[in-house]
């Protein structure tokens, strides 16, 4: 009898088949190529050796990099790094307000000049009247110049506000600053100065704090066994100790010919002297009424204008009082003027020379 017997075989019994197959043939091959899978396994080995190096590197590289951040930035709190950012400030080349084609070379700018070169412990005061050109004088004298810091006086903290400008944190730190930036000015070639200058910019509208310009200026210009000492240039008059201690300038009104280079450079070359007839020849005067010009003002109006300005200052100093210990108002401008006014008819020159405006007060 013929039976019939079927037998079931699974697909995975056939899959079992070849993966045994398989492994056979792995067996075989690894037999036949051991050398090459060894040389493979060194290879990965390898392979991983250097990954691991790379990484190793990378986290030197982050940890480097980290500790140098923290070592800029513990520099950045340090005294030193302050010291060097103010240094580099001083050092940076002085620029001017006005740019250079629109400045008339006047004589006394190279009067300031020289006075800087030749600079000796004493402050240096450039003083003239209400708008005659010395703000303009004293920055031109300085324009690509190094080792000059420009500040602004405005009221009796002024000191601090300089400090702040520099970002020192005192009188201390100053000090060494100003040592740093003769060493460097000592490098250059041939700087203007060799010595520190500090710019005193004293505004008109400034009535406090005069007294400790006078004294600070004083102490910073004095070499006498200190370490660092700096020019001072002021452009107001103040008192830093009397004559022997100070150098004074003065800034008078234009001459003809500078008056004439004004108006020429504004394009009124064929009516300068009718306008310097009108207005004199005070700088800031010229400037203002060549606007009042273009404006449509006529010269008769702006002669009127100008002797109504002449009147106000006047006035204002006449009107400028002092009050002393005990509370004792000194009418100072009257007392003043009155003494010129006597002067002159005794044959002196009786010129209201001295009078720059409100920020001189007599120190009682
Ligand atoms: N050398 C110059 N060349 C051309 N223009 C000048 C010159 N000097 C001054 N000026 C003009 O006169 C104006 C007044 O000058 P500056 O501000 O220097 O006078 P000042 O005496 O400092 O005035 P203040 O008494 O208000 O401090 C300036 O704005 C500028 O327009
Ligand atoms: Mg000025």
């Amino acid at each position: 009898m013929v039976s019939t017997c079927i037998v079931a075989v699974p697909e995975r019994v056939s899959a079992d088949v070849s993966a045994q197959e398989a492994a056979q043939t792995f067996v075989q091959t690894v037999g036949d190529n051991r050398d090459f899978l060894i040389a493979s396994a060194a290879a990965f080995w390898t392979y991983r050796q250097v990954q691991e190096a790379e990484r190793a590197t990378a986290e030197a590289e982050r940890a480097t990099a980290e500790a140098k951040r923290q070592a800029e930035e513990a520099f950045k709190q340090s005294d030193e790094y302050k010291v060097q950012l103010a240094v580099a400030k001083f050092m940076e080349p002085f620029v001017p307000k006005m740019p250079k084609r629109k400045v008339i070379h006047g004589k006394v700018m190279d009067t300031i000049a020289n006075g800087v070169k030749t600079w000796d412990e004493h402050a240096t005061i450039v003083s003239g009247r209400f708008q005659t050109g010395k703000t303009v004088a004293v920055e031109e004298v300085f324009r690509g110049a190094r080792g000059i810091f420009k500040h602004t006086v405005k009221d009796e903290h002024w000191e601090e506000k300089l400090y702040k400008s520099l970002q020192v944190d005192g009188p201390g730190m100053f000090e060494t600053v100003l040592v740093r930036v003769k060493a460097e000015l000592a490098k250059l070639a041939d700087p203007i100065t060799k010595t520190p200058i500090i710019l005193l910019e004293v505004p008109r509208t400034t009535t406090k704090g005069m007294d400790t310009i006078s004294s600070t200026s004083k102490d910073l210009s004095t070499e006498g066994g200190k370490a660092a000492h700096a020019g001072v240039l002021a452009a107001l008059a103040f008192d830093a100790g009397g004559a022997n201690r100070q150098k004074d300038m003065w800034i008078d009104d234009l001459t003809a010919e500078e008056a004439k280079k004004v108006l020429t450079l504004h394009g009124h070359e064929e009516n300068a002297q009718d306008i310097i007839d009108a207005c004199g020849s005070r700088v800031g005067d010229l400037t203002e009424s060549r606007k009042d010009m273009v404006a449509g003002k006529t010269l008769q109006e702006l002669k009127q204008e100008t002797e109504a300005a002449a009147e106000r200052e006047v006035e204002r100093f006449l009107n400028l009082e002092v009050e002393v210990a005990g509370g004792r108002v000194i009418p100072i401008g009257r007392n003043v003027l009155t003494k010129l006014a006597n002067s002159k008819q005794r044959g002196g020159d009786g010129a209201a020379e001295r009078s720059a405006g409100q920020g001189i007060v007599p120190k009682m």
